[in-house]
């Protein structure tokens, strides 16, 4: 729970705040209204409705196909179960890199049709422009740089970045650039922890990392992930909190086993 208040909703100054104290900011995905209820309960801060629903939730090989109306659907879900943590939606692939126009309408429909207290995307420089118009219009955006997912096909794959000395001098420049857009915290994947701690140090914003090391501002993970949900791939960042898929098959091998022999329903479930 952060100290920040049990019904406090948590926003850009809240986390600007943490991080002033120093007190880490914690950041989980969701994707439908239940987990958020729970994320709620527990006092996770802020909430992404990651892209990741392309790979975790829907199946897809990669966060590429994730389109605007699958994510507006699972933001609304999460909204309407987060009253206290900020919760932020990510611009799918192709939402915002065409245009700034087309940034400011998708980002806009994540405010008006989904109830979302933000948005995220990917990349330095390049999308500078996005962020200082989309925070011009009101709408809070949180940067994402390092391993940025829906670049994977440029970077040759989920790997680290800003393992060079020239790479780590562009991440750096760019979470600057970032910042100076109006960012109001960036998502650090996996970059050196080093490389963390001297970009975290030189922003007035909160850094979010993950698989970044332990000296961002914050931390964020993938709730299946997380939960030992998700069995196709796990990240060697990732810490498995619960063995979620485990107790999910042993609960479908008992309800199938009881079905078949005719001990489910019980007389306790039927009159
Ligand atoms: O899509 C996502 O879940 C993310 C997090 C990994 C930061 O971008």
């Amino acid at each position: 729970m952060s100290k920040q208040g049990k019904n406090r909703p948590v926003t850009k100054t809240t986390v600007r705040e943490m991080k002033k104290k120093g007190e880490k900011i914690t950041m989980l995905t969701a994707y439908d209204f239940n987990t958020a209820v729970l994320m709620d309960e527990m006092g996770v801060d802020i909430i992404l409705v990651g892209d990741s629903l392309g790979m975790v939730v829907l199946g897809y090989d990669s966060t590429l196909p994730v389109t605007m109306d699958e994510m507006i659907h699972h933001t609304k879900a999460v909204t309407r179960g987060a009253k206290r943590p900020m919760v932020i939606a990510d611009m799918p692939f192709m939402s915002y890199q065409a245009s700034v126009d087309d940034a400011l309408m998708n980002a806009g429909r994540f405010m008006k049709e989904a109830g979302a207290h933000g948005v995220k995307l990917e990349g330095g420089r390049e999308v500078a422009e996005v962020v200082r118009r989309t925070t011009g219009a009101g709408i809070p955006v949180m940067g994402h740089l390092g391993l940025t997912p829906q670049s994977v096909h440029q970077m040759g794959g989920f790997r680290m970045q800003g393992k060079t000395a020239e790479a780590a001098k562009r991440i750096k420049e760019d979470a600057l650039i970032i910042q100076e857009a109006g960012a109001f915290s960036i998502v650090l994947e996996v970059v050196p922890a080093a490389l963390a701690e001297e970009i975290s140090e030189s922003l007035d914003i909160p850094t979010i990392g993950i698989g970044a090391g332990p000296y961002c501002d914050g931390q964020v993970l993938v709730v299946n992930d997380m939960l030992g949900m998700f069995e196709r791939f796990t990240p060697k960042f990732v810490k498995k909190y619960a063995d979620l898929g485990s107790e999910i098959k042993n609960a479908f091998q008992e309800y199938i086993k009881e079905v078949k022999e005719g001990s489910f329903p019980g007389p306790e479930h039927y009159s």
